[in-house]
């Protein structure tokens, strides 16, 4: 697990105007900073890939330089890691793309809520780095239940998820449920998980911030 708040740096100012009640109403903000974050925790993350020499003409002649090799495919749950996704994409802009749908069904006469996933639109993952977005991590359950949807896809050889704000517990829960060859980049980690499942003090639900 990589938090990037840790050390001060620009992404504060991202994230703080995300939890602001007073800014986040601003929805094009909201949004941009969800995808401003992206491209940052991109960067960050592509300091872990494999890289390869190319060499490449200029008009002066020749030069080496790396660039990654590893066959990307970015993955966006939705509907909140869309903006993420498209922050993640401005970086790595020749990956492939999948989408995925997850959401919290609250059955009747039932507290328990589930999470569904109805939508799937993927290529093969078999043996490719998978990115997988989504802003909040809360209990949890929609990553693992994502990655569970994703096997019939094919065995990515590493797998990156990328988050907003996590919960202690919904990151615990994932340690016991995750691949060994994945890693956890989040922005920033709150401590509480309330009664329904929510980050407290968290930034409120990022899909209806994001989209209404
Ligand atoms: C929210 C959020 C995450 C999920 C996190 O989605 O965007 O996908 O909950 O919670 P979990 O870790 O407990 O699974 P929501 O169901 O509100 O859908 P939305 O993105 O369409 O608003």
């Amino acid at each position: 697990v990589q938090e990037i708040l840790k050390t001060n740096s620009i992404a504060n100012r991202f994230i703080t105007q995300l939890r602001d009640v007073n800014i986040q109403t601003d929805r094009m903000r909201f949004r941009r900073n969800i995808e401003r974050l992206g491209e940052i925790m991109s960067y960050e993350l592509s300091k872990e890939l494999e890289y390869k020499i190319k060499e490449v003409s200029t008009p002066l002649g020749k030069s080496k330089i790396s660039i990654p090799k590893n066959e990307l495919v970015i993955c966006s749950i939705l509907r909140a890691g869309l903006p993420l996704h498209q922050g993640i994409l401005n970086y790595f802009d020749d990956a492939e793309n999948s989408f995925i749908s997850a959401y919290r069904h609250h059955p009747e006469n039932n507290e328990k809520f589930e999470i569904l996933v109805e939508y799937l639109a993927s290529p093969s993952l078999e043996g490719k780095t998978l990115i997988l977005a989504d802003p909040m991590l809360a209990t949890g359950r929609s990553f693992s239940n994502v990655l569970k949807a994703l096997e019939p896809m094919g065995k990515p050889e590493k797998i990156h998820l990328v988050s907003v704000i996590g919960s202690t517990e919904g990151i615990e829960y994932l340690k016991s449920e995750f691949p060994e060859n994945s890693k956890l980049w989040i922005a920033t980690i709150d401590q509480k998980l309330d009664g329904n499942g929510y980050i407290v003090p968290g930034l409120g639900d990022a899909g209806d911030l994001c989209f209404g």
